[in-house]
Parts: structure tokens; sequence; C-alpha cells
């Protein structure tokens, strides 16, 4: 019998996909820094039974519908606002994410960068290695504390709810906003439910783990901004639109808010032209939220076993409802 096939719009360590090499006729694109182009994946997409895909391929009907036996789309990534699930469901295609393998990990990467916007690390590290520091002075780069602040986390689900255990560590109070009410957070991290606009006014740090929706489009934006503290540190980890960058660049520049982290922009990747690389407090890094060695293994093994399990009959593990 013919081998189904998948195709995977990244090189991969052979040794990760070498157990399903046996089941499977699989091709990748030939790069791992770079994405596969438009045509390249139109074309291999015709003849794939399941497709392994980056959160920066764009899975849409005018992809879906290239290919008459794709039965599944496996995304490296928890979030997955870079596939069209209404077009997914109307070609039947499966889509599949990597919720829990990443959540601490995540978790780890946002509260560091938390840490490193408030403590001005990134500053202080190009302050010594560019020789600048001649003397000790009493608030020689001296940032703003984080134990016993205000959080304020803005999508209180999985990750959301990591970055609050991290925070009580910290003595911190925890503020949050969600769709739903979370009462075990609530009752094991004393966490407290808030509306958006008192969360924004209240919070040293906003933190945002919301998914990118239209309801969430540009839910940081110039009002919201108004409303912080001048204090105010904003922190980044879901996605680059859910903040009107225009505004954050304002408010960064005239000091409405301290400082901001970011893992995310609205187009990824920004290049050092965009005005958010000139303000000293921006600290800004390339979307690694997830990128640790042993995680991204983990959610490289859950693609390939969600796209074999739907190939094979036994069903997805983590399908997107
Ligand atoms: C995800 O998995 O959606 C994260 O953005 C990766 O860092």
């Amino acid at each position: 019998m013919e081998k189904q096939r998948i195709y995977i719009t990244r090189s991969l360590d052979e040794a990760v996909i070498a157990p399903y090499a046996n089941l499977f006729e699989i091709r990748m694109w030939e790069k791992e820094e770079e994405p596969v182009p438009r045509e390249i994946l139109l074309e291999e997409v015709k003849n794939a039974d399941g497709l392994f895909c980056m959160l920066s391929d764009k899975i849409d009907d005018e992809l879906l519908q290239h290919s008459s036996n794709l039965k599944v789309v496996s995304n490296l990534a928890v979030g997955y606002d870079n596939i069209d699930l209404d077009a997914a469901k109307k070609h039947g295609v499966i889509a599949t994410n990597t919720p829990d393998v990443l959540t601490e990990t995540t978790a780890d990467l946002g509260f560091a960068l938390l840490m490193a916007t408030a403590r001005r690390i990134v500053e202080a590290n190009q302050y010594i290695k560019t020789n600048q520091w001649q003397n000790w002075a009493p608030y020689l780069l001296a940032g703003s504390d984080i134990h016993h602040k205000t959080i304020g986390i803005v999508g209180m689900g999985r990750i959301g709810e990591a970055i609050a255990r991290r925070a009580k560590g910290f003595d911190m109070n925890i503020l949050y906003h969600n769709r739903s009410r979370k009462p075990v957070a609530e009752k094991d991290l004393q966490a407290t439910y808030v509306s958006f606009e008192q969360l924004i006014g209240e919070a040293d740090f906003i933190v945002s783990v919301v998914p990118f929706t239209p309801e969430t489009s540009k839910i940081f934006n110039e009002a919201a901004f108004e409303k912080m503290k001048q204090t105010a540190i904003f922190i980044n980890i879901s996605r680059g639109a859910t903040v009107d960058e225009d505004a954050l660049v304002e408010a960064l520049r005239t000091n409405k808010i301290k400082a901001a982290g970011l893992d995310v922009f609205e187009v990824e990747p920004i290049t050092n032209e965009h005005p958010l690389m000139q303000l000293d407090n921006a600290v800004c890094i390339p979307h690694i939220g997830s990128a640790s060695e042993e995680t991204r293994t983990e959610m490289i093994q859950l693609c390939m076993d969600n796209i074999a399990g739907v190939l094979n009959g036994t069903g997805a593990k983590t399908a997107i409802q």
C-alpha cells in the first residue's frame, strides 16, 4: 500500500522525524530559518495527507483548496491565528496545536522578559560591554522593583496561570482579566478578577497572554496606554496584533508608561528600522516564548503524533476544538 504523505514546512532534525519515517513518506522544506515560499507550499500541499506548519505559515482557504488529500494541519505553536479554522472545517481538515507542553517554558520566558525589562538587564549588558562602566553610582541603571508589586494578567489560560504562579513566588498582588472567571487561580493563587479597565489602571506590570482574535485586535491602544500608570511596564508574549504599535511607541517615547518587554510584533520578523528598536525602554526579542531545546523537541513530537494519529485513524491528541 502506498504510504501517506506528510509535508513539513521547515527543516527539522532527522532524529525527531525518524520514528515516523517507516510509516509515512515525509518531505521537508530544506531550510530551518527561512520559511518555505508560498508557491512551493501550494505545490507541496497538493499531494500531502498531513501538513506540519509553523505559526508563520498562513493556512487559509486558498491553500486548503489546493489539496484533495489533506486531512490534518499540525501547527508548531499553541496559538493558531495563522489558521483559518472555518476554511479547515469546510475542507474537512483537522487542525491541531501544541498546548500544555510549552506552558511552563513560555511562562518562564514571560517572567524573564518582565524581570529583564524592570531591572534594565539588556541596557546594563550593553553598558558594560561598550565600556561605559567607569564608576559605581547610587542610581546607576536603577530599575523598578518586582516583588510586592501588582501584576495584571490579561488572558488567564494555562500560560497566564503559570505566570501567576511565578508572580506568587515574588509576593506579587495578582489581578487578572479573562473571558471567564478562574476559581482555581482565585483560590490557590489569590488572583483577583477585575475588568480590563481596572487591570490596566491599577497594575504595575501588565502582561498580555491573550489569544489574538477579532475581539482582542489592538486592545492595547492609545486609550489603554493612556489609562496605565506612568510607572507601568507592559509585557507582550501573546501576539503583536493585540497591540497598536504606533500607540505603544508614542506611550514609550513620551513616558506615558515606563517600559515594554515584547516577544511578539505586528509584523514578524520586525526590522531594526522600526521605531520600537530606537527606544531604550523597549526590550525586544524575536518570538522565542517556547524556545527551549527541550520544549521545542516535545512540540515537534506532539505535532508528529497529531498527524500520525489523524492519518492512522486513532485521532489527534490535541485537536483545536
Ligand atoms: C505559541 O506557541 O503560540 C507561542 O507564541 C510560541 O512562542
